[in-house]
């Protein structure tokens, strides 16, 4: 009898296996999927943001085109500007959003349509094809490194389209960086420390400026805090309070979040997040899914900027997602360069989960995770500033991780 039930036991165990490996296949997001697009939430908290549920044109597979004869665009730390290029700069910028900011609602480039399908991929308002239940989330897995970068990839290639300049970057705001240095003999770059709000999102008359904002946001010496306990973040409980810290707790603070988020506790797997396959049901609880800088400083920036960026339902709508992200995505080329075995996930799931994007020119675009893995391929590069402030923080000071 006994082994009656062990063979039994066996076969059943030997199916499910059979059956999850067959069924798991990539996340991907279709014509169908934008047409079942229904409302979600997030904590709780509904989230009415489909897109049109009928997709107008052709879906357009998108594939990087390297061309070795044309430099890499640059994206450079916004502390580091100056002079003629800081004030260029900060024009063109102003008049992108501008610009932007009048497209009708109608036009899937306008930031308003840009933040609704933010909200539609971290809302859980896409089903997974074929599914009645399970939902897709951009966010507490393994696609929030590579879904951000897509999604800031169409946004600056939108801003070159308006500006009429395709040379145009997004600069990044280095707010990891929270030493100002003396560059050590040999090395480039730039040595100045990034931890406050870039001024040039901080202006009232620019197009580029956001009202709601935590008021921590517009003291402008005082350096952002990333390093919150993440039992504070809870929509439910309301915006979190942060501590009153000196400059100087602040800053080693900061720098020890950013050690432990970029070299203790990151290991591919913790690196980039849980999993996320077909079949998967949505992790609602961040520090069971997300990884390392997801949590920290992503999830914690978000609560200390405050206002729109609380959210993901609201936060594209303030102008100073896109450079804190494109540091999000820089930061992950900065651990791939680190070394210790530092490498990208190589399971097909991830290189093979498909999204859908709206470019430049407003037509559909169906992209890969394993075209957004090769910044090279896609003609950027980040500018080589003080690359990683955080790595010589001396563990022994630490007083024990939040
Ligand atoms: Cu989709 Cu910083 O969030």
């Amino acid at each position: 009898m006994a082994s009656i039930v062990a063979t039994v036991l066996l076969i059943q165990c030997l199916l499910s296996i059979l059956l999850t490996t067959t069924l798991a296949a990539p996340i991907n997001i279709t014509r169908e999927t934008f047409r079942t697009c229904r409302p979600g939430n997030w904590f709780g908290n509904p989230a009415d943001c489909c897109p049109p549920k009928v997709i107008k044109g052709p879906i357009v597979d998108f594939c990087p085109q390297y061309d070795a004869t044309k430099p890499l665009r640059v994206r450079k730390a916004l502390q580091c500007l100056s002079g003629h290029e800081l004030k260029t700069y900060t024009r063109k910028l102003e008049k992108g959003y501008a610009l932007m900011r009048a497209l009708p609602d109608s036009d899937p480039r306008s930031l308003k349509r840009q933040n609704e399908i933010h909200c539609a991929y971290g809302t859980g308002s896409f089903i997974q094809d074929g599914s009645t239940n399970l939902t897709i989330d951009v966010h507490i897995n393994w696609h929030f490194l590579p879904w951000h970068r897509m999604f800031v990839y169409f946004h600056e290639k939108i801003l070159q389209k308006l500006l009429g300049d395709p040379e145009f970057s997004l600069h990044f705001w280095n707010f990891d960086n929270s030493v100002t240095a003396t560059p050590r003999h040999g090395s480039r770059g730039c040595y100045k420390a990034g931890h406050f709000v870039p001024p040039m999102y901080n202006d009232p008359s620019k197009a580029t400026f956001e009202a709601n904002r935590s008021f921590m946001t517009f003291e402008p010496n005082r350096p952002v805090d990333i390093a919150l306990d993440l039992s504070q973040l809870s929509p439910l409980l309301g915006p979190p309070t942060f501590p009153n810290n000196t400059v100087e707790e602040q800053t080693r603070l900061n720098r020890e979040i950013m050690h432990r988020s970029m070299i203790t506790l990151a290991n591919t797997t913790s690196f980039f997040g849980k999993a996320y396959r077909v079949g998967d049901a949505r992790i609602l609880i961040p520090a069971a899914g997300a990884g390392t800088i997801e949590l920290w400083p992503h999830n914690t920036l978000h609560a200390y900027i405050g206002g729109w960026m609380m959210q993901p339902t609201t936060a594209p709508i303030d102008p100073l997602f896109y450079p804190f992200h494109a540091n999000m995505e820089r930061l992950w080329s900065v651990w791939r360069k680190l070394g210790y075995g530092n490498d990208d996930p190589t399971d097909p799931d991830w290189l093979d989960a498909t999204f859908l994007f709206w470019d430049e020119n407003a037509v559909m675009r169906r992209v890969k995770v394993r075209d957004f893995v090769d910044l090279n391929a896609l003609g950027y590069t980040f500018e080589e500033v003080n690359d990683a402030s955080w790595i010589f923080f001396d563990n022994s000071t630490s007083p024990g991780a939040p």
